[in-house]
């Protein structure tokens, strides 16, 4: 992971620059890409794999098709405005995606965004990313959205730019990675232990009807989580579409849920298994409903989901999870399962004027 004091400019630190450096050819307001090309997507793909391999050396980089597949399928209650910047010799530069959802959750300005901006490693330092924030910024304001939250990893030039751009961070995430050949041992007998008062069941996709309203209700029970109050919420409708997002991008979205005897879902872990097969999933959410805290539901639940895993996708090599630092309980829970930690992001956000 690069320190902040890396080197920048392409040619030196300091000092006059002894090569000519091409800027980039942006207008002062780049409009957003409103039909994206096979061309432009392969363009967006360069910029982000020259930026994962500068930014997180060693890490897998993601398929084209997984890029791709994130920026054309979208939820029914979301939607995304992306942004490609050309140079003077028609090279990809940056890219920005902003996601805008369509709600607001109760006692909040308006509907939150998110941003991702990306700068390829050749082009940084030259006033581009100010720019484009700039005018994700304003379309993010223009569209009603009460605030922008945006990710970067701690220690990198993101988080500095950030900062310094009025955004306040408000949650710090581990991001952790398993190897699922580094399971300790023991974890594998973990599932068949006894938990008096519940069973564990499992599902792909949609909860099935018959725990759609248990599962429903178990999630507005969940408290807001404290690191990022005021953008999430356990809603029901948001893990609705989380599942019928996958379902639509060939994703496998599976679930382990924890229920009570009095028909009650205690709590639920969730994995994606990525559609392009890569040997990597992602563990999303792990919730345990306070009622049912305590009776170590969230390592019998993912212990549970880690033995089914082969059978669903038997080349599967490694899942990654990112917790937020409030969240001590599973991170211990995580580490016990063997993850081990990769990398810290800081998690910002920015407070848009009403109009
Ligand atoms: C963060 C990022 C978008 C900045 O793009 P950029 O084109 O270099 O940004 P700009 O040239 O407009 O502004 C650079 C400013 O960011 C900050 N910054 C950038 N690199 C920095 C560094 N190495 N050390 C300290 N501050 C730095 C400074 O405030 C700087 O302003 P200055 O040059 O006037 O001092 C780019 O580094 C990037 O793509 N990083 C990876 C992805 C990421 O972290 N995105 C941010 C979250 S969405």
């Amino acid at each position: 992971m690069p320190g902040v004091g890396e080197t920048y400019w392409p040619e030196g630190d300091c000092g006059p620059l002894q090569v000519p450096v091409k800027f980039p050819r942006m207008p002062a307001n780049p409009s957003p890409l409103t039909a994206p090309t096979a061309e432009d997507l392969s363009a967006w793909y360069r910029v982000q794999s020259a930026a994962l391999a500068h930014d997180r050396p060693g890490e897998p980089v993601p398929s084209q098709a997984a890029v791709r597949a994130g920026l054309t399928t979208t939820g029914s209650s979301r939607r995304l405005v992306l942004w490609l910047l050309r140079g003077s010799a028609d090279e990809p530069v940056a890219t920005a995606v902003l996601r805008l959802s369509g709600t607001a959750a109760e006692g909040t300005p308006g509907p939150p965004a998110e941003v991702q901006m990306t700068v390829h490693p050749a082009h940084r330092r030259l006033g581009t990313g100010s720019r484009l924030l700039a005018t994700v910024t304003e379309a993010a304001t223009a569209a009603g959205c009460g605030t922008l939250s945006a990710e970067a990893v701690a220690g990198t030039p993101g988080e500095g730019f950030l900062a310094t751009r009025d955004f306040v961070p408000v949650t710090r995430l581990t991001w952790q990675r398993l190897a699922l050949d580094g399971i300790p041992g023991g974890i594998g007998e973990l599932p068949d232990v006894p938990h008096p008062g519940y069973r564990l069941t499992a599902w792909e996709g949609a909860a099935p009807d018959t725990l759609t309203d248990g599962f429903a209700g178990a999630l507005r029970g969940l408290p807001a989580t404290a690191a990022d109050a005021g953008d999430f919420r356990w809603d029901p409708a948001a893990v609705h579409e989380t599942a019928e997002l996958a379902a639509r991008r060939g994703d496998r979205l599976l679930t382990v849920a924890a229920l009570h005897d009095d028909g009650d879902v205690a709590g639920y872990t969730t994995v994606l298994l990525p559609a392009d097969g890569a040997r990597r999933a992602h563990q999303y959410d792990t919730a345990v409903v306070p009622a049912h805290r305590g009776h170590g539901l969230a390592l019998w639940m993912k212990s549970e989901m880690l033995r089914r895993l082969p059978a669903a996708q038997p080349d599967l090599a490694e899942i990654h999870t990112g917790v937020p630092d409030d969240s001590r309980h599973l991170l211990a829970v995580n580490t016990t399962l063997g993850f081990r930690p990769l990398r810290r992001t800081v998690r910002f956000r920015l407070r848009l004027r009403r109009r």
